[in-house]
């Protein structure tokens, strides 16, 4: 006997667990099959939750250490205590994993606790660890099974000295040196979290940049800051191999002499996670780097069976995968679903943070158009300079012609916060001068992208 469902959704990350509610929102009956007894996909239970709890405690720890004097606060002896620190981080994790299933729960969203596979056209079979199998039937099937962390050929992970992000989440100890290779988002967090709390974190990027895709000039201002801090960088610097010795490893960089440490985070990149899925028993093929091929609906090569996130390929960003959760329910119910991929930012957690929407320089200047460009200083600003952070810039591209927003970088305090309010400019399909006539309140940061927003007309106030 099989249930009966109008969509089975496979992943409960947040592409498929968002997708799962809006659905049910439409009125329709929906099965959310999920492998790991916890819900939240990466992101939610190894990714970015857990990295931003542990972003922010050791930025505490190293505030208290000894970024509190010149504002008038002394402290005692600072001590770290990382099995505290670790278990925050796990509650953080435990009760938003168990909000989601409320959240299924009060949707009347019919949860699978098991490996969900398709079968057939209309088909999924759930295993659950005891290897019972439930067999499901949907007129919709929706594959939201996320990424996995990639490595690099003859490297392999571990799971001790050698990790992805979801063990480099869980250190046991401080490692006296840590290698990162990899200066793209996940380097940039974790090698920053260790390093705060005690770690000499070597950075290796096989390109001559960090934050690959991101505005060059913010990568550039980026780099300076990061060094600053402490983390230490090898650019151009193509790891060919780690050796593992009885108690440390070595990285072997092509050209370069070996690199000694006690850890390795390998932070290259992710993989769409199709293990398994059966996606051959109903003819979808993945493309050359293993994502599901879809159409403008989300639907693969099979009627009935679509895909989101980061299994599809594009930027593997949670909130990406919810948008498109959900445009991808709604066409299906409605008819009609949308998702502006020119207005998705992106953030790195580092202090300062940095986010980004919209084009950058670079690729206004590949593509030919002309453009406009308007920046302002943190150091500049009032708030920033009452709070202590006044590194980085907002920066804002708008069409030369038309004035229309095209794209915005902020390197600086709650970058991430405030890109919010320029993916809405974009989103409204606003010029600059429109951000710039916006009343914003004093004293605060949001402040500093109205004035980026003023310099793209060179009147900018503060600078
Ligand atoms: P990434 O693709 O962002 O960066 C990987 C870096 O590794 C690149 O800079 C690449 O040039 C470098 N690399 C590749 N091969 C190398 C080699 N042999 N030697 C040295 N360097 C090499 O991947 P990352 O940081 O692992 O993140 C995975 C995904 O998760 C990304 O799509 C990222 O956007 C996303 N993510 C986003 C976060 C955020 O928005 N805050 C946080 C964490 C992950």
């Amino acid at each position: 006997m099989s249930t009966q469902h109008d969509l089975i959704v496979i992943g409960a990350g947040p592409g498929g667990y968002v997708a799962a509610i809006r659905a049910a929102q439409l009125g329709l009956k929906v099965a959310c099959i999920e492998k790991e007894p916890a819900l939240g996909g990466t992101c939610l239970r190894v990714g970015c939750i857990p990295s931003k709890a542990l972003l922010e405690s050791s930025e505490l720890f190293e505030q208290a250490k000894d970024g509190l004097i010149n504002r008038g606060i002394r402290i005692g002896k600072v001590e770290l205590d990382l099995p505290q620190m670790l278990n925050q981080k796990d509650q953080t994790v435990s009760t938003l994993t168990k909000g989601i299933e409320g959240l299924l729960k009060k949707n009347k969203v019919t949860r699978y606790l098991g490996h969900g596979r398709i079968t057939a056209p209309g088909a999924v079979s759930v295993t659950n660890s005891q290897g019972q199998v439930s067999e499901l039937t949907g007129k919709n099937i929706l594959i939201a099974t996320g990424s996995v962390p990639a490595t690099l050929p003859g490297i392999d992970f571990d799971g001790d000295r050698v990790v992805s992000s979801t063990e480099a989440l869980n250190f046991s100890t401080v490692p006296a040196k840590m290698v990162v290779i990899g200066g793209g988002a996940i380097g940039l967090e974790l090698g920053t979290v260790w390093r705060r709390l005690g770690s000499k974190v070597m950075v290796l990027e096989y390109l001559d940049r960090i934050l690959p895709g991101m505005d060059d000039e913010l990568a550039k201002q980026s780099l300076k800051v990061l060094k600053s801090q402490g983390l230490e960088f090898q650019l151009g610097a193509k790891v060919t191999g780690v050796t593992l010795n009885r108690k440390t490893c070595d990285v072997h960089v092509e050209g370069h002499e070996n690199l000694r440490c006690d850890r390795v985070l390998v932070a290259v990149g992710r993989r769409p996670n199709t293990a398994d899925l059966g996606l051959e028993s109903v003819g979808i093929e993945t493309d050359k780097r293993g994502f599901i091929p879809i159409n403008e609906a989300y639907q693969s090569s099979v009627n009935g069976i679509y895909a989101i996130g980061d299994v599809i390929g594009g930027a593997m960003l949670a909130h990406k995968a919810e948008e498109e959760g959900i445009a991808c329910v709604e066409k299906i119910v409605t008819g009609y679903g949308h998702v502006n991929y020119d207005a998705i930012p992106a953030i790195v957690y580092s202090s300062p943070e940095i986010a980004s929407v919209g084009a950058t320089e670079e690729q206004l200047k590949e593509s030919g158009i002309d453009y406009k460009k308007g920046s302002f200083p943190f150091a500049a600003n009032g708030r920033a300079r009452a709070i202590g952070h006044t590194e980085g810039m907002v920066k804002i591209l708008a069409d030369k012609k038309t004035d229309r927003i095209l794209g915005a970088h902020i390197l600086g305090p709650h970058a991430g916060d405030l890109i919010a309010e320029v993916a809405v400019a974009i989103e409204f399909c606003a010029s600059s001068e429109d951000l710039a006539r916006c009343t914003h309140a004093h004293p605060t940061l949001a402040e500093a992208v109205k004035e980026a927003a003023m310099a793209v007309d060179k009147r900018a106030i503060h600078f």
